[in-house]
């Protein structure tokens, strides 16, 4: 599936591109019509299933699907009706897909997953699937439709999934090539645009329902609502996922996994481990112990931040471990970026277990391991790519002796942040940008020394510094420097040079699955340009890296 962008324009004050992509979110809120009717049944532990068909638009179904307050989890399109009937789920949504549905090997669903009465919403793919598996037809090389287009109302037709609130007309974003050409028996169409004559079908007596425009993308301005009511009208979910059973439950997991045993977190400064923190230390007090590891590779004057913080703000025993030499002496000569995550990643262990000789109880290790990472490293089904071996799922050693706590392993990082608030963690913890597992060294492109680790830390700071100063710290994702390893040559004062240069990095993002360079104004540009290549030994050349994700990470390795 693709989705068209414009050509970027530099905006002074907003820095996110004014381009339509599917990852800018700003929900409209409007009319739904009807209560919501609470079915008894149904509690937190109903998922809803998210089928995952091949495209990146899953996770933000299921994103989209927690905002309505309906825990959902991505699961892959080979699960089978009996996989799915363990799950008890409270409703199923099947994903968008980049493949035609008339190609050899394209991605299906077990045929029998339709007769378990789970209420279904099949979107794009999704939706063209339910056509094909139930007798429908879809049209295949149709003239297709990428971009806004206009929804119509069927006349005649009756729609319970577009609901009265909904105007009869309205924008779509569409992505599609084939299209719905006949509904399957007991299925009526009820929507059409120009080129999909069926953009709506419905069964409600089984409760299956497709839409072919996505209506997770903001650029379907009526999405919202129609999300709504599919969970919370016609599944009938209720909207019980919030941050408060979010805790409850964590509490009571985290409670029945360790018992008694004593449980140590690796802090690393970032939002995750400290919400992870808080919440173990919510859960079982002081069996909690946290050890921070200064690896060398942390920001300028982080590791005397992270001490003070924690120690201050979350009242946790902490052992403080200054590491850096050896840090340094096994990364020596080391290029290659997952060798270096996976050294960085074993010493961290390596250095906990090392540090437990006073804790001789400890079994467990807190990881603040997030859903998106477990997706990325190929955990949630074993189907998607591996992108990078993250440092706090595929990278850890396997001989590892501590098991493993991971209370955020199913949350977004919006949610992170949120529970964060309701755990009374304060905003300076809370809202700080994400910072690597590995620290500096992914940002240090080949050999990670003491002497560029140095460079880039100076660089780095001045980085956040001017974005501070220009106020812009909250509207950004991240924004951090890249030290290369290449050098170029300048002069400065009436001397050659011949040095390396910083790269700078700033994006904006919901959730690093995808992201976009921010529209930096140029005069910020120059002002962290001119203080680097001045005040930083070592730098003669400034650059700004304007790829987005995807294509790029948001990291340099
Ligand atoms: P990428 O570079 O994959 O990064 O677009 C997405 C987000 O994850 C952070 N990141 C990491 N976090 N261990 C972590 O804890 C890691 O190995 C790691 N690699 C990337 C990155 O900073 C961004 O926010």
């Amino acid at each position: 599936m693709t989705f068209t962008r414009r050509s970027p324009t530099s905006e002074v004050g907003d820095l996110r591109s004014r381009t339509p992509t599917a990852y800018h979110r700003a929900m409209p809120s409007g009319p739904a019509s009807g209560p919501v009717v609470p079915n008894v049944d149904q509690t937190v532990e109903r998922p809803v299933l998210v089928v995952d068909f091949g495209a990146q638009y899953a996770q933000l179904i299921a994103r989209r699907v927690r905002e309505h307050r309906v825990y959902s989890e991505i699961v892959p399109h080979r699960i089978t009706a009996a996989e799915v009937q363990a799950k008890n789920p409270g409703a199923i949504i099947l994903s968008g897909g980049p493949k035609s549905v008339h190609v050899d090997g394209a991605p299906s669903l077990d045929p029998a997953i339709y007769d378990l009465g789970v209420p279904i919403l099949g979107i794009c793919y999704g939706a063209q699937l339910i056509a094909q598996q139930l007798g429908g037809t879809v049209g295949r090389g149709l003239r297709g439709e990428y971009g806004r287009a206009k929804l119509t109302r069927i006349e005649g037709s009756t729609s319970t999934l577009l609901h009265d609130g909904i105007p009869a007309e309205q924008d779509v974003w569409m992505s599609h090539f084939d299209a719905v050409t006949e509904v399957p028996e007991g299925f009526v169409a009820t929507a059409s645009t120009g080129d999909a004559p069926v953009a709506v079908l419905e069964n409600p007596e089984r409760r299956i329902w497709g839409v072919q425009y996505h209506p997770e993308v903001v650029h379907s301005p009526f999405g919202s609502h129609v999300l709504e009511q599919f969970l919370h009208r016609l599944a009938r979910c209720e909207p019980n996922w919030t941050m408060a059973s979010i805790i409850e439950e964590q509490v009571a997991a985290i409670r029945a996994q360790v018992g008694t045993g004593r449980v140590i977190c690796a802090l690393s400064g970032g939002v995750d481990s400290a919400v992870a923190a808080a919440l173990v230390h919510r859960a079982i007090g002081a069996q909690l112990v946290c050890i921070y590891v200064d690896t060398g590779l942390m920001r300028l004057n982080e590791s005397d931040q992270v001490v003070e913080t924690f120690k201050r703000n979350m009242g946790i025993e902490l052992i403080h471990v200054s590491a850096g030499p050896r840090y340094f002496e096994k990364l020596a000569g080391v290029t290659d970026p997952e060798s270096k995550r996976k050294i960085i990643g074993e010493l961290f262990v390596r250095i906990f277990e090392e540090h437990t000789g006073g804790l001789s109880d400890a079994e467990w290790l807190v990881q603040g391991t997030l859903y998106p990472d477990v997706i990325e490293s190929g955990g949630s089904d074993g189907t998607a790519a591996v992108i990078k071996s993250h440092h706090n799922v595929g990278g850890l050693p396997e001989d590892m002796t501590l098991k493993l706590v991971e209370p955020l392993r199913l949350l977004f990082k919006d949610e992170v942040r949120k529970l964060g608030h309701e755990l009374g963690l304060p905003d300076e913890i809370v809202l700080r940008q994400p910072f690597p597992g590995p620290g500096l060294g992914v940002r240090i492109i080949g050999e990670v020394t003491p002497e560029r680790v140095t460079i880039l830390q100076h660089a780095d700071a001045i980085v956040r510094e001017e974005i501070a100063n220009a106020g812009l710290e909250r509207e950004l994702w991240q924004a951090f420097a890249v030290l290369a390893d290449i050098r170029s040559v300048g002069v400065m004062g009436d001397e050659r040079t011949y040095a390396h240069p910083i790269i700078i990095r700033a994006v904006t993002s919901d959730d690093a699955m995808t992201a976009d360079w921010a529209r930096l104004p140029y005069d910020l540009l120059e002002t962290m340009s001119n203080r680097i290549i001045n005040e930083v030994r070592g730098v003669n050349r400034v650059a700004y890296d304007i790829t987005s994700k995807p294509p790029g990470t948001i990291e340099w390795e």
